[in-house]
């Protein structure tokens, strides 16, 4: 526990006070076998002010306290999260998808002494979390990087097991505002879509240089896209593409408009691109697998989705975790030989209400699944 005493924004080997203005850091993460070099540049901006502190300076520790940092996301289902953690004082809680903090810092202000780890692939995302989590100093650590490496993670930082684990999916609402991104249907762009803009593999490689039937699959299958084929052969004849508003314009050659439709028709094209940028669905296997492993007796995993392809990967994947038998149907008697590691909290997944939705739209899809380990 020692090494979440010293609030530490962490890449990999080098750490950094998450309470010190914003500056340029540059270290190599090496985490399991992967070993990139990370050069993080939190943008010049300062808080505008912070509650308890100077700029940046040491802040307060009191509990719950909020510095009025600018964020662009608003957290969805904090109620329902706090109450699936069951957050305990003096627990610790790791916050796999950080983005711009909002579920750390109502976790943080929710008992007495919590501490949390927070992880994000997005070096914008890991800044914002810095500045808006500098209020709890010597509570928090933040970690650019992917969360498949959540057990070395929380290994290298002493502490296994935690008492919960969060995953909230999908995009940020500072990703997708930021034009530059390449995210954004509605914003110009060059083709981009990385969470982790280190990555080498970004849209513009998948759109310019997949292979017509590979990209027919991701469409169809990220996307759900009934039109995939069309929408391949499209983007392949149009080829070569540069900006999201050629990949719009592509796609809508190749479908026409949805008549009463209130998405726009390159919607499931864009989501599917960026699913296969980032390799979501594998690293949401991989994911869960180490939440669930990572949790002490009676901690708690909860994981907000936002689309069907993620919910029903969730909810698999709790529900082998949480049988005794995983054995084939008909198989006349158990041979695998599998146990239960968790119970799931509720059998049925949790929506948000309907004033959220009223006062957050980009809520209205999400939905949340709980578990406890045994
Ligand atoms: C919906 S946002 C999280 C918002 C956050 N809960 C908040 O309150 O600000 C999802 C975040 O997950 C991050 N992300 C997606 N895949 C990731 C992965 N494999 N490892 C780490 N972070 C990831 C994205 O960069 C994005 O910032």
């Amino acid at each position: 526990m020692d090494s979440l005493t010293s609030g530490k924004l962490t890449l990999a080997d080098k750490s950094v006070s998450a309470s010190r203005p914003p500056l340029f850091y540059h270290a190599a993460a090496v985490l399991g076998r992967r070993q990139v070099a990370v050069g993080l540049r939190t943008r010049g901006r300062t808080p505008r002010r912070w509650t308890n502190g100077g700029d940046g300076g040491e802040a307060g520790d009191s509990l719950g306290q909020e510095t009025d940092v600018e964020a662009h996301h608003t957290p969805v289902m904090v109620r329902e999260v706090l109450s699936a953690l069951q957050v305990k004082a003096g627990g610790v809680y790791v916050d796999c998808t950080v983005g711009e903090g909002g579920h750390s810092l109502a976790v943080l202000g929710e008992a007495p002494g919590v501490r949390t780890v927070g992880i994000d692939k997005d070096t914008d995302a890991i800044a914002t979390a810095q500045r808006r989590l500098g209020g709890h100093p010597g509570r928090v650590v933040l970690v650019q990087g992917n969360y498949t490496h959540l057990d070395n993670i929380v290994r290298e930082h002493g502490v296994r097991p935690v008492d919960g684990v969060l995953f909230d999916l999908g995009i940020s609402s500072l990703q997708l505002e930021t034009g530059v991104r390449g995210f954004s249907i509605r914003r110009e762009a060059r083709l981009d879509m990385r969470f982790d803009t280190l990555q080498e593999v970004t849209a513009h490689q998948v759109v310019n240089g997949y292979p017509e039937r590979a990209l027919a699959d991701i469409i169809y299958q990220f996307g759900e896209e009934p039109g995939a084929r069309r929408v391949a052969r499209e983007i392949v004849r149009s080829r070569p593409m540069e900006t999201t508003t050629e990949l719009a314009a592509a796609v809508q050659r190749a479908i026409g408009r949805r008549p009463g439709s209130r998405t726009h028709v390159a919607t499931r094209t864009f989501q599917a691109i960026r699913m296969a940028v980032n390799e979501e669905l594998d690293n949401l296997n991989r994911g869960l697998d180490q939440g669930i492993d990572v949790l002490g007796p009676g901690g708690r995993l909860v994981v907000i989705s936002y689309h069907s392809l993620e919910d029903r990967r969730v909810k698999s994947t709790l529900r082998r975790a949480a049988s005794d038998c995983i054995c084939p149907p008909g198989t006349p008697q158990c041979i695998c030989g599998h146990k239960a590691s968790i119970r799931l909290v509720q059998r049925k997944v949790i929506r948000p209400t309907a004033e959220e939705v009223e006062a957050n739209p980009r809520s209205r899809s999400a939905r949340l699944r709980a578990a406890e380990r045994i």
